[in-house]
This record gives C-alpha cells, structure tokens and sequence, in this order.
C-alpha cells in the first residue's frame, strides 16, 4: 500500500474503487542476464493483473504491485520478493524459466505484498506460498510479528534480520537495507547494482508514513542517509507501479523525485510529515 501523495497535489495510493495510474500494452518481462562473465542474474520484474493474477482478482489489477524473482541461472535457485495475489503463478512462471524457488524475501507486510485482508479483500500471499514450496521468509525483525498476523504464516516459517545483512542466492548475495518510515521493518534489497525498494521509494514519490507504524522522519532518514549507500548508477525497482514506466536510475530518481526536494530535515517533515 501507498504512496504519499506530493503536497498541494491531488494523490492518493490506488483506491479498490478503480485502476489508477497509465493503462500500457500487456507486456511479458523476459528474463534479464546480467551480462558479462558467469554466474549471470536471473531477474524477473513482474506486475499484478498483467503477468500473473489475472483470474478473479481484480485487486491485483487496481493495485499494480511489481514481484520480483532474483536468482542465479547456472544453479535455477530464485528468490521471490513480496510473492501476493497469485502464489501458484509466481512459481509457476519461474519453472517455465527452469528456476525454483528457495526463499521468500519481503519487503514489508502490508497484504499486497504479503497476502492477507485488505479493506476486506482476501489477498492470497506468503502463506499460501509456503503450501507449494517449503522455503525460508526473511524479514526485518521489527516487522516479523506484523507479517506473522497479516500473512498467517508460523514463527518458525520467518528468518529475521536485524538492520543490514545478506541472504545469498546461488552465487549472488542480496544485501537487505533496513529503511523504517512506511513500517517499521520496511527494507530494501540491492544485488547486482539494482534496488528492489518496496513501498520506500518509487520513481515519483515515495511509501505512505500515515499507516499504522509509519514515521516521516524515520522515512526522511532512510531516503536521505540509510540509501545513500546506493550508487546512481544503480536501478530502482519499486514496489508498485506508479509511474509511466517500470524502472530508473537512482540518480535520475534522486534529482526528479519531488521526495528528495527537501534540503533539511524541517523542511521534509513540513512538506511530508503526517
Ligand atoms: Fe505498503
């Protein structure tokens, strides 16, 4: 769920009411190579309502999350991050790709990225994963008890990461970036120089701090200087797509982004802070 809107701009996150954001041809993502020498990414950017949860969710349609699958083709082991609405087809697309699925990688818990009730839709999710593939779910601990109760999955089904780290895939190593301010165990994955962000950063603006354990100056934080790790030159991936294409620069992201137009902390939680 969300994004914040820009200040003085109408904006809200979708609404169930109806499609929001620019209606695109129907595209199929094929999987990306990361060029160069071996081990090569397999990378999937797939998208709610157009490349799986076609059938009678139209909530996936209206939402427009991206799930991602990150793996490492010379050993077919991938990742799923935020694997909501149509489980069976995440795994699905990703044995057509001869991949399988070793783990679970959730950006935060809100139920269209975990499953579970969403303004009393019924969103399928990590739990129902689980019933098909056997794998380990990694999380920020802070968020762990959030995605126990909204995904309906175990304690023992959750791995929990304290702050930064890393979670391997074949040859690729995943590093999580805790980023607070949506939720409070918000985090983002970067391999291979691309930023898989959730709901902390899309192209234009970024996650809602309004929810329940949302904190704008958390968020200013994690934007600011919990990022600033990550190279222009990187891609970002967003949890959702709001925007007239899929992906950026963080560089292009962090000069046209309206979020990174404050120049102090006053002025950010002025304009943002709610
Ligand atoms: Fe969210």
């Amino acid at each position: 769920m969300g994004e914040v809107p820009e200040k003085g701009i109408p904006g809200e996150a979708p609404s169930l009411g109806g499609a929001s954001g620019p209606v695109r041809p129907a595209e199929h993502a094929p999987p990306q190579a990361s060029g160069g020498a071996e081990p090569q990414l397999y990378f999937r950017q797939l998208l709610s309502g157009r490349d799986f949860g076609l059938g009678d969710d139209a909530v996936a349609g209206q939402m427009r999350n991206f799930v991602y699958l990150v793996g490492d083709q010379a050993t077919g082991e991938a990742m799923v991050v935020d694997p909501a609405y149509d489980p069976p087809a995440l795994v699905e697309v990703a044995e057509e790709d001869g991949m399988r699925i070793v783990g679970v990688l959730v950006t935060h818990h809100h139920p269209d990225h975990v499953g579970g009730d969403l303004f009393g839709y019924c969103i399928r999710g990590v739990a129902e994963l689980l019933e098909i593939v056997s794998v380990p779910v990694h999380c920020q601990i802070t968020e762990a008890d959030f995605v126990r109760h909204v995904a309906g999955v175990g304690k023992s089904d959750l791995i929990t990461h304290s702050g930064s780290g890393e979670v391997a895939v074949g040859a690729f190593s995943i590093e999580m970036i805790h980023t607070p301010g949506h939720t409070p165990g918000s985090q983002c994955f970067l391999v291979q120089n691309r930023l898989l962000a959730g709901d902390t950063l899309f192209l234009e603006g970024c996650g809602r701090t309004d929810f329940p354990g949302g904190d704008a100056g958390e968020m200013y934080l994690s934007l600011t200087q919990r990022l600033a790790k990550v190279p222009d030159s990187a891609d970002l991936f967003p949890g959702h797509d709001y925007s007239n294409r899929p992906s950026a620069s963080l560089g292009e992201t962090r000069r046209l982004n309206y979020v990174f137009s404050p120049r102090t902390a006053m002025e950010w939680m002025s304009l943002f802070g709610r």
